[in-house]
């Protein structure tokens, strides 16, 4: 079965800019970028798209990649205080001279629709209720609940161990029940875990890592890993889908699994802190 995530995200955005219509106001996302790494202007690029889609007003801030801290947190300052803008994004990763978890720590808990700030990663990691969950892991979670896909006292490997994809989504999963392990680069014989896994999760950006030998036949796999190939096209994910898809349960591709779906969540928490914050 394929876990088709374009056609969810679809439908979920669908709704999102259906209810859009009722609003009085349109919500709001600041969005900043610094420097012009590939990747991130192609993703950052993706959610302003996205955006003007459904109807979410998006402030762009494309800034140059000397760009300073000092000037970075006093721009998120006025944004945390300015009452139109609902949700603040800052792309990540960001140039090596800005101190990233400074930048993070700075956002608004209730504007935080990257769900990254200590506040709510806390509140997640604590089993209590974060004001957002992370974009990639509540995309990931949409698409186990809409293909019916329990989580309860299962086996999840997560190959993944950043604020973005791999501790959130151990928290969402193990706040289900879920038995979860979190690998990385130091993880010694990666197959223990996969083989014995019911559902893997991968995003490590390494084109391929994962042949059909890394899976057992009733597996579910979703994978995260955006790779680059020759022609700097971002088309490819962790897992080998020709050699693996046919010999397992699920897999979600790429492109087309988990990518549309972080969007469609980011979508998703910048309307939820304007329904929050207006009662309209
Ligand atoms: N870089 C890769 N994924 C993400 C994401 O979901 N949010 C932000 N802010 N940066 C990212």
């Amino acid at each position: 079965m394929i876990l088709d995530g374009k056609k969810l995200s679809k439908n979920i955005l669908n709704n999102i800019s259906l209810e859009i219509k009722t609003l009085k106001n349109k919500p709001c996302l600041a969005v900043i970028l610094v420097g012009d790494d590939y990747a991130s202007s192609v993703y950052v690029n993706k959610k302003i798209k996205t955006c003007n889609e459904v109807d979410i007003k998006s402030i762009d801030y494309k800034l140059d990649k000397n760009y300073k801290e000092e000037d970075l947190l006093k721009l998120i300052d006025e944004l945390n205080s300015n009452d139109e803008v609902n949700g603040i994004l800052v792309q990540l990763p960001l140039p090596v001279h800005i101190d990233t978890k400074k930048i993070i720590k700075k956002i608004s808990a209730k504007k935080d629709v990257d769900g990254f700030s200590p506040t709510n990663l806390g509140l997640l990691l604590s089993n209590d209720t974060p004001y957002f969950y992370p974009a990639t892991p509540l995309g990931i979670m949409m698409l186990l609940e809409h293909y019916n896909i329990e989580v309860k006292a299962k086996n999840i490997c997560i190959i993944n161990d950043s604020i973005i994809v791999g501790r959130p989504l151990a928290a969402m999963l193990l706040n289900k029940g879920a038995s979860v392990s979190i690998c990385h680069k130091l993880t010694k014989n990666l197959k223990d875990y996969t083989l014995n896994a019911d559902i893997i999760i991968s995003a490590t950006g390494v084109l391929h890592l994962l042949d059909d030998s890394f899976f057992n036949e009733n597996a579910i796999a979703i994978d995260v890993g955006i790779c680059k190939k020759e022609n700097n096209k971002l088309i490819s994910g962790d897992i080998n889908y020709e050699k693996v898809a046919n010999k397992i349960k699920a897999i979600s591709p790429v492109p087309g699994g988990v990518g549309p779906m972080t969007i469609a969540a980011l979508m998703f928490n910048t309307l939820k802190s304007y329904k929050e914050k207006n009662n309209d």
